[in-house]
């Protein structure tokens, strides 16, 4: 049974760190791994605080993928995801990539994404579900694109 459950205790934020640490290397911005005592920081900075909204999918009760909705200061809504390794090709990452629109719609507004030009799974879940790409830039050596998500496709409504 597949259950989304928002990050709302340490413990949980705990969960995410592990399932996160997991996909770092695909990260666009941040790729280090996260310690202990910096999530618990984050937990009362970014979550209690509302400027990140987290969920947890669980497998059958267990901690498989995340998403976040990360807000910035012009009050754009932007998506970060993962699945953890021994999890993948299940349908977590598309699940995620959704409830993580559908959260942004729920404050009506569109979800950003920045995903690596060679990520091709999470390339190839954002345009099916509906994200657009509206610019391809160079960060790190990395090309990325910045897509935008204003309406899921309706096979995803
Ligand atoms: C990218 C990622 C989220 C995909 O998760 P997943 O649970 O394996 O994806 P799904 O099972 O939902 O697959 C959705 C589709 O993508 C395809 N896909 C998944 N991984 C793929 C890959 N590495 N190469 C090609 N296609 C891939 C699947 O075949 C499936 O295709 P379909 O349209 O025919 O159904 C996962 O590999 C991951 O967590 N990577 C590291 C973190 C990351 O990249 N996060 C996103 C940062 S922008």
């Amino acid at each position: 049974m597949i259950t989304f459950e928002t990050i709302s205790s340490p413990e949980k934020a705990e969960e995410l760190r592990v399932l996160r640490n997991e996909c770092s290397e695909w990260m666009t911005k941040d790729t280090s791994k996260i310690s202990k005592r910096r999530q618990r920081k984050f937990f009362k900075q970014k979550i209690l605080t509302g400027k990140i909204e987290g969920f947890l999918l669980y497998d059958n009760g267990k901690p498989a993928a995340y998403g976040l909705v990360v807000w910035d200061d012009e009050g754009r809504a932007w998506s970060s995801t993962g699945v953890k390794t021994s999890s993948r090709g299940r349908g977590h990452g598309r699940n995620v990539t959704i409830e993580v629109v559908n959260r942004a719609r729920a404050y009506g507004v569109p979800t950003w994404a920045e995903v690596r030009c060679d990520n091709a799974g999470q390339q190839r879940i954002c345009r099916s579900v509906g994200y657009v790409v509206v610019d391809t830039f160079e960060r790190d050596g990395l090309t990325i694109d910045l897509m935008r998500c204003d309406k899921l496709d309706p096979g995803y409504l």
